[in-house]
């Protein structure tokens, strides 16, 4: 039989590894420390161990509701009414999902259509902007300015057309760290009610800000939760990034059409691991402040090290990452300067321009997560300083 050429979709094609997890697969193999990828190393709480074993062991192992367990979705209503200040039925309008990303891409599905245009503020987290292309819905790119955190709301207004569906927002973002304030979220929802627009908004890393700074959710100001997909999860706040548990809150009407969406997809988030998350969820305050202040520790020591090491940043505002400007250091590119640090100092990061729509936009940056153990930072900030001098 004459040989074939296997013809792939013309999506496929376009498809590469994204930046983040080559950057830990090349870290790993020289067995370096690994800034690039956005986990905390620290281990998940006993609490939540022991109710996901509780649970396998009590047979807990099937399918679960595909919109997910209704005891979970009341322990998350809760959560949602104190923390976020948005009221929500927990029968109808919570979806349990596949990690914040499954209700990221069920959100996407649900609401646009290929075509469709979709503002994301840049530097995006590069999930967001994949998950579009994948789905044929056309990102457009909105800057953010690193140095004040600001975002240019001219150019957000301009690049609004016909095919306009929605806008993204992550806050606290990542990559940049920056937390929208109220002011911010009312022009973005100003402008999202008067062109008829949803908003998608990822607050994964709504418990980790910084003196000064306050999370806000959309969905509680004004009426913008009439349009408005919350997007959360366990993976950063709990350190389960594995477990694979997110979740959405939004109207029923959304909210049920997602939940199809996600079953068909992913059927259900794991059973068991549901059952652990209502443990999580009863963890006292005193957990969350004490993540708060170990987070705290670790970005006031990045940033001072890397500071004098010849980087350029602003002080992150929220989340765990920054983004460090190389031009004081004489690297040709991002790309070059985070293989320099790979090879020399065994210390990964992830090179800028894989976080904005045009790669050149980014060239002149790293993002450095800093949610490692402080040995490790030390560690890797000696070994920098080693290599840079
Ligand atoms: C902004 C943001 N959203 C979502 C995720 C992924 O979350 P999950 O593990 O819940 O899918 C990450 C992980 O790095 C992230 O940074």
């Amino acid at each position: 039989m004459e040989s074939q050429t296997l013809k792939f979709s013309t999506r496929s094609h376009s498809l590469k590894q994204p930046a983040i997890r080559s950057a830990s697969v090349r870290c790993n193999a020289i067995g370096g420390i690994n800034l690039g990828q956005g986990v905390c190393d620290i281990p998940a709480q006993n609490t939540i161990k022991q109710a996901a074993t509780d649970a396998i062991f009590a047979n807990k192992n099937l399918y679960a509701a595909h919109e997910g367990l209704l005891p979970l979705r009341q322990a998350l209503s809760k959560k949602i009414r104190e923390f976020n200040l948005v009221e929500c039925d927990p029968e109808s309008e919570i979806l349990v999902s596949h990690g914040s990303t499954g209700a990221f891409v069920s959100a996407a599905k649900t609401l646009f259509n290929p075509g469709d245009e979709v503002i994301l503020f840049e530097p995006f987290y590069g999930y967001h902007k994949h998950i579009l292309d994948l789905l044929n819905i056309n990102v457009v790119p909105v800057k953010t300015d690193l140095e004040k955190f600001t975002i240019d709301f001219a150019q957000l207004k301009n690049s609004l057309t016909e095919k306009t569906r929605g806008i993204v927002i992550c806050s606290p973002c990542n990559p940049s760290g920056k937390v929208f304030t109220r002011d911010e979220l009312t022009q973005i929802g100003e402008l999202a009610n008067k062109h008829n627009l949803f908003i998608i908004t990822d607050e994964i890393y709504e418990y980790i800000t910084y003196p000064g700074y306050e999370h806000i959710s959309i969905a509680s100001i004004n009426d913008y939760w009439k349009r408005t997909v919350s997007i959360s999860g366990f993976s950063k706040t709990y350190n389960v990034t594995g477990w694979r548990l997110g979740y959405a809150y939004a109207p029923k009407e959304i909210i049920k059409k997602m939940a199809l969406v996600h079953d068909l997809i992913y059927v259900c988030p794991p059973t068991p691991l549901q059952h652990a998350m209502v443990a999580a969820l009863n963890l006292d305050a005193s957990f969350y402040d004490d993540m708060r202040v170990s987070f705290l520790k670790k970005r006031d020591f990045m940033v001072s090290s890397l500071r004098e090491l010849g980087f350029t940043l602003s002080e992150p505002q929220g989340s765990y990452y920054l983004m460090a400007d190389i031009r004081q250091l004489g690297f040709e590119n991002d790309e070059a300067a985070a293989l320099a640090l790979l090879e020399n100092a065994k210390v990964a990061t992830v090179p800028g321009g894989s976080f904005y729509y045009n790669h050149k936009d980014g060239e002149h940056l790293l993002r450095v997560c800093f949610a490692l153990d402080e040995r490790k930072l030390q560690a890797a900030v000696d070994s920098l300083r080693k290599f840079l001098g």
